[in-house]
């Protein structure tokens, strides 16, 4: 019996060729790509396009794929019916695991060994999702889903459905630059749970749905979310030190920093903060921002030296928040951008299958006796 690792931590659970993690090098690649190559020279499409089919497209496959996930953004009314039945408080996370396992009652892709159906479940989740998130953020406040726009690239669109207006080109650029970070990951655990539920040949539906479900957890997808929070909390640049120091004698840890891999900052991070000037000179300045760069630069000098570091969570709140975006739709993006990766695992796995069975250490009684209720303490 191999050793007990809690958490699987260290334990391989796939021989895979979608992506690398260097976490002492700072170096995260994509299919053999350097992700600070993808993000200044791809785009989320292109770079789907690349995870899922292990090689970057021709222009004709672009088009085609482009435009194949461009006539699938539409959802049923059936679907927006279903999310106009969920409590409008309820998480917009747990809206678009339903919606998504309800998709796949309305596209049967049972055969899921067939190529046509990998590719045809991959373009319809790719495209739709972004309209499930946009569709439910709106009917939760009373207003009408905005249907998507031809026109628009997959990124614009988003923020379009979203809000009703046309990004200008570098909101959405931005975005699309985030989503490209946000696509894949190695083995996390929402891949892994994807896998999971995928090596039962459960459908592409039920795998995304089981791996948002996973992404949900505050321990996963949340961590954004929180780093506003604090940034908030914190007010000022003056109060980053003492509020640091505080919560570090406290026990507590400083959102968006720290990764289980990475030992030195994450690179896409990195990538994120290089984009943020350019926002702010366009949009105005972000006070959050001003107060995070302090956060950093202090941070560092407390946490660097136990390889502590930011990590993509610790921009990616700032960014979104600057777009307009509620904080409780950040992991909703995540989601948006990882079903590219979740993806791309449940092809992968599809091609060499092992149903995923690991084992347990029993650490309970045996041949307990039953006692008639009337005699039990
Ligand atoms: N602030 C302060 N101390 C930290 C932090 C942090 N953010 N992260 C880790 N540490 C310290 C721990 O207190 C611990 O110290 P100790 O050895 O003195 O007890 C040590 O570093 C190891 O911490 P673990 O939590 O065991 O490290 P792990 O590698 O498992 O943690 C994790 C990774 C969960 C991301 C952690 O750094 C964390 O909770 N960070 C804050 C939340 C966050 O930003 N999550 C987003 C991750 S990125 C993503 O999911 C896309």
């Amino acid at each position: 019996m191999p050793d007990y690792s809690p958490g699987l931590a260290g334990v391989p659970a796939a021989k895979s060729k979608i992506s690398y993690l260097d976490g002492q090098k700072g170096i995260l690649e994509y299919r053999g790509f350097r992700i600070e190559l993808l993000a200044e020279k791809s785009n989320f499409i292109e770079t789907a396009y690349l995870l899922l089919f292990g090689r970057l497209p021709a222009a004709a496959e672009l088009r085609r794929f482009s435009a194949d996930l461009c006539s699938h953004r539409r959802i049923k009314y059936r679907i927006t019916d279903l999310m106009k039945c969920l409590p409008e408080h309820g998480h917009p996370m747990d809206a678009l695991q339903a919606a998504v396992a309800a998709l796949g009652m309305f596209y049967p892709a049972k055969n899921v060994r067939d190529p046509e159906i990998q590719s045809n479940s991959s373009v319809r989740l790719i495209a739709k999702l972004p309209t499930i998130v946009a569709a439910h953020a709106r009917m939760r406040h009373g207003d009408d889903p905005i249907p998507p726009r031809d026109d628009l690239g997959h990124s614009a669109n988003f923020l379009y459905m979203l809000t009703g207006q046309a990004p200008d080109p570098l909101m959405a650029e931005v975005l699309d630059v985030a989503l490209t970070l946000h696509a894949e990951h190695t083995m996390n655990a929402s891949t892994f749970s994807g896998l999971v539920t995928a090596s039962t040949l459960a459908d592409a539906y039920t795998v995304v749905s089981s791996a948002i479900g996973t992404l949900s957890g505050p321990l996963h997808g949340g961590a954004n979310e929180q780093v506003i929070d604090m940034l908030l909390e914190i007010g000022s640049k003056a109060n980053v030190r003492p509020y640091l120091e505080k919560k570090l004698a406290d026990g507590e840890k400083i959102m968006g920093f720290g990764h289980r891999e990475y030992k030195v900052k994450d690179p896409r991070s990195s990538i994120l903060q290089k984009l943020m000037p350019r926002m702010f000179e366009q949009y105005g300045r972000s006070p959050l921002y001003e107060t995070a760069q302090e956060v950093e630069r202090v941070g560092v000098a407390l946490l660097g030296s136990k390889g502590i570091h930011p990590n993509v969570d610790f921009f990616s709140g700032i960014v979104y928040e600057k777009m307009g975006i509620d904080k409780d739709l950040f992991t909703p993006v995540f989601a948006l951008a990882r079903v590219v990766g979740w993806l791309a695992h449940w092809i992968e796995q599809l091609k060499d299958n092992h149903i995923f069975r690991p084992t347990e250490i029993y650490e309970g009684e045996h041949e307990r006796q039953y006692l008639p209720i009337d005699q039990r303490p």
